[in-house]
């Protein structure tokens, strides 16, 4: 395990748990935070021991937001410049999947890197928001663009525009979070939900998390034939084999990655 300063890294058998760990500013994402983060998901995403993993932050802050002490004296010539922020789409090219255990709170880029995840398990006290509107600023992680598409126009619209939080029932009922659980059993839960990914095969797992992953960037004519081809492609698998050899003989699949 490398020698990282804002999270830490933890294996736990096939899931690996990464905890953002910047206590004193509520996890504001900062530059180290991404590059230890990024660091952090490469290696995930290329060791064959791991096969899914949770971002979680502390029981009071999944992330409040990207660091706004180090963006505050920045100007347009450094933000466009420097594309500031285009590294997180790195993040989002992960092919394993990534869940997010979201307690507290998850504001401006909190709630988008929660929403660049596969999906969000949330504690019973999360917040989600996207407050920059009050920072005479505006999403920059991609919130406008996936909040919109996980709760509708609305309540993005609306949240944008106020800055206004939305509570956990809230998230789950607008289907932003797939599950609410009780804060304190919720990165145990998260770690338990990735190790049973983890323990499906892998080649499914990846073909699986591509073809939802394509609703959002294809029509539903392509999306369809999309899933259609890699289901097709999955056949080419021995662990499909095994898979549906298992199923008849009333046994448990016993994988190859192959
Ligand atoms: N950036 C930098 N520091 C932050 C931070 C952030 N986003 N959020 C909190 N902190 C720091 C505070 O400055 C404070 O540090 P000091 O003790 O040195 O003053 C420490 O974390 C604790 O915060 P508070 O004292 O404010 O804690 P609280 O419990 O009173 O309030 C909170 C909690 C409501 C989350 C409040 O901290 C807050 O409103 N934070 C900012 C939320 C925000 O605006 N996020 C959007 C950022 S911009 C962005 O994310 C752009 C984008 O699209 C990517």
């Amino acid at each position: 395990m490398s020698n990282y300063e804002t999270i830490q890294v933890e294996q736990r058998g096939a899931a690996t748990l990464v905890t953002l760990n910047r206590p004193q500013a509520l996890n504001a994402l900062n530059s180290q935070i991404l590059s230890e983060l990024l660091d952090a998901m490469k290696a995930f995403d290329t060791d064959p021991s791991q096969g899914c993993a949770v971002i979680t932050g502390s029981e009071k802050a999944f992330a409040a937001g990207a660091d706004i002490k180090e963006m505050q004296a920045q100007g347009f010539a450094d933000m466009y410049g420097h594309d500031f922020f285009a590294g997180w789409d790195v993040f989002t090219r992960t092919r394993k999947p990534i869940i997010a255990a979201v307690s507290g709170y998850a504001l401006g880029g909190g709630c988008e890197l929660a929403m660049m995840c596969d999906f969000i398990l949330a504690g019973d006290n999360a917040k989600f928001g996207q407050p920059e509107i009050k920072l005479a600023v505006s999403p920059g992680m991609g919130g406008s663009q996936r909040l919109t598409r996980a709760v509708g126009k609305a309540k993005a619209m609306e949240m944008c525009l106020t800055g206004r939080m939305m509570d956990a029932a809230e998230a789950e009922r607008a289907g932003l979070v797939s599950r609410i659980l009780p804060a304190a059993e919720l990165v145990e839960e998260a770690v338990k939900t990735a190790q049973a990914i983890a323990a499906m095969a892998p080649l499914a797992v990846l073909a699986n998390k591509e073809m939802v992953n394509a609703a959002f960037e294809t029509s539903l004519a392509q999306g369809v034939a999309f899933e259609r081809r890699l289901f097709h492609a999955l056949f080419g698998t021995a662990d499909q084999k095994e898979g549906m050899t298992a199923f008849v003989e009333k046994r448990p699949g016993n994988w190859t990655g192959k």
